[in-house]
């Protein structure tokens, strides 16, 4: 027998539960995964002479990006766990309500039903993507009885509407039984950078996002740090617009113009993470540059005050040192031990991304 016939009746010999947990968890929460790729394996394996298992199997173990997805996943959790703590601190005891802005496909369903987040209304401007969070909600609560109250939704957050507000409002007086009107906690990750387009798109995004918060609520999320990548493209002589990073993990290219000499808004790059195992994985296009000075005093101009301080000294999970992923990493590295461990390229990823915490006075 050659070592794939060893291997394939190896699994011809498990259940398909364990043949799961054994091949993915390893890589990712279960409920992380493309569906399709369960049901790949689910069908294939129940054809003895069906390599396309296998095949699968190892094409997921290839993704050179795989404990990069896992490790912007764990900081998401305890992002999330962590505003849940300072609301508690604050002195809330009710069922927290969150809004996501800018929701994707829904990879973060399992980590609102982890951290006990009751009330979740979604939104995203890419209709393909809330079709396929919808999905995996419906598949998510055929799986667990205590799913929790979740409505997804399209929505461009840039767009002022205010009948959007209102039914907003309204589902979540809805679900709580006229209990709340406002939001617990807004998250928004890896999204932020999109809005920065103009000037009146994220005065839009706070508007939104201040109105729908409770007095001492909390804006967070996760974004692409302007600094870093200027740095980065400083030193790896990007001066102008046109100027492009190529590597085997990472394209980046700057469209805005002189990298020493961006605008506050509008000024766009390309930030595209390669992963030969899942092409579509992380895929983005264009993107504006988020200065954090600049964001903080946008913030502050809409009736918040920067947490950051707050949540990084927050002991739910773990204290971090600083809001930046490569500090985040550190410690995990220190908490984990190799869990997540990062090559060299995924390394250089993470480093451009970091958190940021608001509270709403
Ligand atoms: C990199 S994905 C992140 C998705 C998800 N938050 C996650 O962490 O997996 C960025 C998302 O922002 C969404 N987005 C971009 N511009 C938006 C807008 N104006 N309104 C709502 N969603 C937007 C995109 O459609 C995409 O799903």
């Amino acid at each position: 027998m050659d070592s794939t016939e060893v291997i394939k009746s190896k699994l011809l010999s498990m259940s398909i539960d364990d043949i799961l947990k054994s091949c993915i968890i390893p890589y990712g929460y279960i409920e992380e995964i493309p569906n399709e790729f369960v049901q790949n394996i689910k069908k294939e394996i129940s054809n003895p002479n069906n390599l396309q298992t296998l095949t699968n199997i190892q094409t997921r173990k290839k993704s050179d990006v795989y404990n990069l997805r896992r490790f912007h996943n764990y900081i998401k959790e305890l992002l999330l766990d962590k505003a849940k703590n300072i609301r508690q601190q604050d002195g809330y005891t009710g069922r927290l309500s969150l809004l996501d802005i800018s929701v994707g496909k829904g990879g973060d369903i399992a980590k609102w039903n982890r951290t006990e987040i009751f009330n979740v209304y979604g939104l995203d401007i890419d209709r393909d993507s809330i079709k396929e969070a919808n999905r995996r909600l419906s598949e998510f609560k055929a799986r667990r009885t205590n799913t929790k109250n979740v409505e997804l939704v399209v929505k461009d957050i840039t767009k002022w509407e205010p009948k959007f507000n209102t039914n907003v409002k309204k589902w979540l007086e809805s679900v709580t039984s006229q209990k709340a009107h406002k939001f617990d906690i807004v998250s928004c990750m890896f999204a932020l950078n999109y809005y920065f387009i103009d000037e009146k798109s994220i005065n839009n995004v706070f508007k939104f996002v201040s109105l729908q918060l409770k007095r001492n609520g909390l804006f967070i999320g996760v974004f692409l740090d302007a600094e870093k990548l200027q740095n980065f493209m400083k030193q790896n002589k990007i001066k102008n617009k046109g100027d492009i990073y190529d590597s085997d993990v990472l394209y980046i290219q700057n469209t805005w113009g002189k990298t020493t000499n961006p605008i506050l808004y509008g000024s766009s790059y390309n930030f595209q993470i390669k992963d030969r195992g899942d092409p579509n994985l992380y895929q983005v296009g264009e993107e504006y540059l988020v200065n954090y000075k600049w964001l903080v005093q946008l913030a502050e101009s809409h009736g918040f005050v920067d947490a950051i301080d707050e949540l990084n000294n927050n002991m739910a999970g773990f204290s971090i040192s600083s809001r930046f992923f490569e500090d985040i990493y550190r410690t995990t590295l220190f908490i984990e031990g190799d869990k997540y461990f990062l090559s060299h390229g995924e390394h250089l990823i993470t480093s451009f991304y970091s958190v940021f915490c608001f509270k709403r006075t």
